[in-house]
């Protein structure tokens, strides 16, 4: 897909990987629209970048739908990335034998399921209204997933469930979408060096690089924004979920 001039949506782009893959589409001439809960954030990235930005929260259909709707204002939306979302520790029964409670497992599915799905469909719909280009294609959508979702660790009940369902989500919509011309893909990432990992202290960021198998460090969120530039420019890529880890297995615990 040639990526100058055309329109993307990131969610989740005012931090971390969402960030990093602002900045990569920014700097192949992609008219970005940032859409994050975080104002601040949002309007901070966006700045540095000369990208566009919407407040909202991706659980909120119509918020969703009003970034969509900026976002393909202006140049052809051709790209949406789901990066809003958060993970949870809880395990099937706590250490004082009550169950997991219901509400923080329904959290992370609106969070990280349902804010996919709204932005992915609403995405999707305005993608297919543009001119299509070579082969046919009119674009692509991009969800992270998480080794979450295939090596889930004891006490991720509720975020391997929710980016199971990404995983799941992949193959159905990229059938869905082919005779529009979309392709769909799934970033499963390992653990990488972002605002959520940097809250722990230094010795523990360490033994979690050194539990890589190679390279032995965290990812550097800048190598998840250079995969989905790589998605967009391949064209046959498509209904894939690739594993950007250093080849982690993630242990029981
Ligand atoms: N960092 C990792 O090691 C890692 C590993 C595997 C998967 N992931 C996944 O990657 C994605 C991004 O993670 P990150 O590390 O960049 O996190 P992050 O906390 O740095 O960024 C997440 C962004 O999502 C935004 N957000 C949260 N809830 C939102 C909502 N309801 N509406 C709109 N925006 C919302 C936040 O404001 C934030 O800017 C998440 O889905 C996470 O599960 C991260």
């Amino acid at each position: 897909m040639e990526l100058n001039g055309i329109s993307a949506i990131v969610t989740g782009g005012a931090s971390g990987l969402g960030a990093a893959t602002v900045r990569a589409l920014a700097n192949e001439g992609v008219r970005v629209t940032v859409f994050d809960r975080n104002e601040a954030g949002a309007r901070d990235v966006a700045g540095e970048v000369g990208a566009n930005f919407v407040a909202g929260d991706v659980t909120e259909p119509a918020d969703c739908q009003a970034a969509v709707d900026q976002a393909a204002s202006g140049a052809p939306l051709r790209i949406a990335v789901n990066c809003a979302g958060t993970g949870w520790v809880g395990r099937v029964i706590n250490r004082d034998g009550s169950p997991h409670d219901l509400s923080s497992f329904e959290f992370i599915q609106k969070l990280n399921v349902v804010g996919t799905f709204n932005v992915m469909t609403k995405a999707a719909s305005a993608i297919a209204e543009t001119e299509p280009g070579d082969d046919g294609e009119r674009g692509l959508i991009v969800n992270t997933a998480s080794v979450a979702a295939f090596d889930g660790q004891i006490g991720q009940l509720a975020y391997s469930a929710s980016k199971g369902a990404i995983v799941g989500m992949t193959l159905p919509a990229a059938r869905d979408l082919a005779v529009v011309g979309i392709r769909v893909m799934a970033i499963a990432p390992g653990l990488f060096d972002t605002p959520l990992l940097a809250m722990l202290p230094e010795p523990q960021r360490q033994a979690l690089g050194e539990s890589v198998l190679f390279p032995k460090r965290l990812g550097i969120p800048a190598q998840y924004g250079e995969l989905v530039v790589a998605m967009a420019r391949n064209s046959y890529l498509n209904a894939e979920v690739v594993r950007l880890d250093g080849g982690i297995r993630m242990p029981p615990k």
